[in-house]
């Protein structure tokens, strides 16, 4: 196979390599958590091991890692190709992977230690905030350097997506790492009250729509026509969701704070955005879906592209079930619960998670000149693996969070609590175990494409190898 020299596939290689490795990472750290949940003594009275500093670590590894590496190797690949140019400035490329490996493992440190803004998803001390940022702006010059240099003239629509990505976590990144310093490792939000709530979810809840969802919506409108083989099944609709959906998610955010100190209109108008979100969304899926049009056929033969498929039906489940827990009086049953936690992992795990290994599988045969992956029966078997990986955890969970709610609010006749906490605690236990069950499945499988990764590598690194023998002759 061609290995376009023109392009530069070595970032690209760099990235697609540090998915894997931080996906198996940031698993690990998951299933261990889930462990500590059911098994609490796993904590081995070890600071550094105590959920309060490990449950961050993995979302960060999940997310900033695993998430955000899949994100810079599907990008940089995607541009260039629909572009027909190499990246705008290979400097700047290189710099963005060492610079967000750097990020990391100030993440890996510092995290275990206790270092925290003590903000979701947006722990990471304040020197670690600014050096995101350099690394940030840098990646957007390079994609959008790239779009301007471009020998086409349209830009396709993955590219929309990717762009709207990389431009609004620019803003949320900027405006919620507002801090005022009081030494190295601590500094103080520069909002106060229900100020920094506001601002917190609204920023938490467009990490959700820019990165865990426009940026791999992106990865569906590039790689599920190239693996299927198909056009995307409406151009027009793309474009039409892709606006109704950036313009829509910006004024969700309330919704993760009903029945608190933010005023009631603003907890109203969250939800009732958060309703029309469905529309959109389901635009995408739907659209993704029936790209496949005429070509269902290759979904009994083509692992990968059923990892892609599956994707975009999870993305269809966690992006109606949102809508619905939005609601104020569903979410007075489902808030604090661990149904949260199944949406959350609905969406990780399924869409976030599938989407992102089957574009992965996709490229790096390619990156190194080979026709297919190592082993495409590991490929299948790593999709059934997390596939039921996924059913338990989520499964698990939704009847641990339903019952944790209903046990919660169950009043006796005289107005008294049926239940106390604990008790809740208790009846929860065999579903903390069935989800580690889950995890293990799900991680399991990102160990398998470790292996079948490592072994493309290396067959590759083994074909293009001199003959030992025809070496020493010349
Ligand atoms: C082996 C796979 C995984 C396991 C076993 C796992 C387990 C867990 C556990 C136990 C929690 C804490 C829940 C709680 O506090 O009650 C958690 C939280 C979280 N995980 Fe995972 N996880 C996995 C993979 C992932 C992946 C791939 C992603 C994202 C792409 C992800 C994103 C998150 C997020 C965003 C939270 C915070 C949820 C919230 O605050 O409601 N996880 N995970
Ligand atoms: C139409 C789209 C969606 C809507 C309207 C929506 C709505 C919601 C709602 C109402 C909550 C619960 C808030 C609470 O009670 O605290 C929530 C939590 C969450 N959702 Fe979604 N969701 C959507 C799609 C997704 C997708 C595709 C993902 C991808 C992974 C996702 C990830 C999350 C996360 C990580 C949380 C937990 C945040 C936290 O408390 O730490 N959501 N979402």
């Amino acid at each position: 196979m061609e290995l376009a020299s023109n392009y530069n596939y070595k970032v690209v290689k760099q990235f697609a390599i540090a998915t894997v490795i931080w996906g198996i990472v940031g698993m690990l750290v998951g299933v261990i958590i889930a462990a500590q949940l059911a098994w609490p003594a796993l904590n081995l009275d070890i600071p550094w091991l105590t959920y309060g500093r490990l449950r961050p670590l993995h979302t960060n590894a999940v997310i900033f890692a695993f998430g955000i590496c899949g994100l810079f190797a599907t990008s940089y690949y995607v541009v260039q190709r629909t572009c027909q140019v190499r990246l705008f400035s290979d400097k700047l490329a290189s710099f963005t992977f060492w610079g967000w490996q750097a990020v990391i493992l100030l993440a890996v440190v510092t995290l275990p230690m206790g270092y925290t803004r003590g903000k979701e998803y947006a722990e990471l001390e304040w020197p670690i905030t600014i050096l995101i940022a350099l690394v940030w702006i840098a990646y957007a010059v390079v994609f959008f350097g790239t779009l301007i240099t471009r020998k086409v003239k349209h830009i396709y629509v993955a590219n929309w997506f990717f762009g709207a990505y990389i431009l609004a976590v620019t803003i949320l990144h900027v405006v919620q790492g507002a801090s005022m310093p009081a030494s190295l490792t601590k500094s103080y939000s520069a909002y106060t009250g229900v100020q920094d709530a506001m601002i917190q979810w609204w920023y938490g809840h467009n990490a959700v729509g820019f990165i865990l969802t426009a940026g791999y919506l992106g990865m569906v409108y590039y790689f599920i026509p190239k693996q299927a083989e198909r056009p995307v099944y409406s151009y027009r609709l793309s474009i039409v969701h892709f606006w109704a959906l950036i313009f829509t998610y910006m004024w969700a955010g309330p919704h993760h704070l009903h029945y608190t100190a933010l005023p009631d209109w603003t907890q109203s108008v969250g939800m009732v955005f958060s309703l029309v979100l469905l529309a959109p969304s389901w635009g995408g899926m739907i659209n993704g879906m029936m790209t496949l049009s005429g070509a269902w056929h290759k979904l009994r033969t083509d692992p990968i592209l059923k990892f892609m498929i599956v994707s975009l039906s999870f993305y269809g489940i966690a992006t109606f079930e949102g809508p619905m827990m939005s609601i104020k009086t569903i979410n007075a049953l489902s808030h604090y619960t661990d149904w949260t936690v199944a949406h959350v992992h609905g969406g990780a795990l399924g869409w976030v998670g599938f989407i992102t290994m089957g574009s992965i599988y996709y490229l790096i045969p390619r990156l190194v000149g080979e026709q297919k992956m190592y082993s495409v029966k590991l490929i299948d078997l790593h999709f059934w693996v997390a596939t039921i990986g996924v059913v338990l955890y989520i499964a698990a969970m939704w009847i641990a969070g339903v019952m944790q709610g209903l046990m919660w609010r169950a009043v006796n006749p005289d107005g008294t609590l049926t239940y106390t906490f604990v008790e809740g605690v208790k009846a929860t236990y065999p579903y903390y175990a069935v989800r580690v069950l889950g995890g293990f499945m799900y991680f399991s499988g990102m160990c398998v494409m470790g292996y079948n990764t490592w072994m493309t590598l290396r067959r590759r690194a083994t074909v293009i190898a001199p003959i030992p023998a025809l070496a020493a002759a010349h």
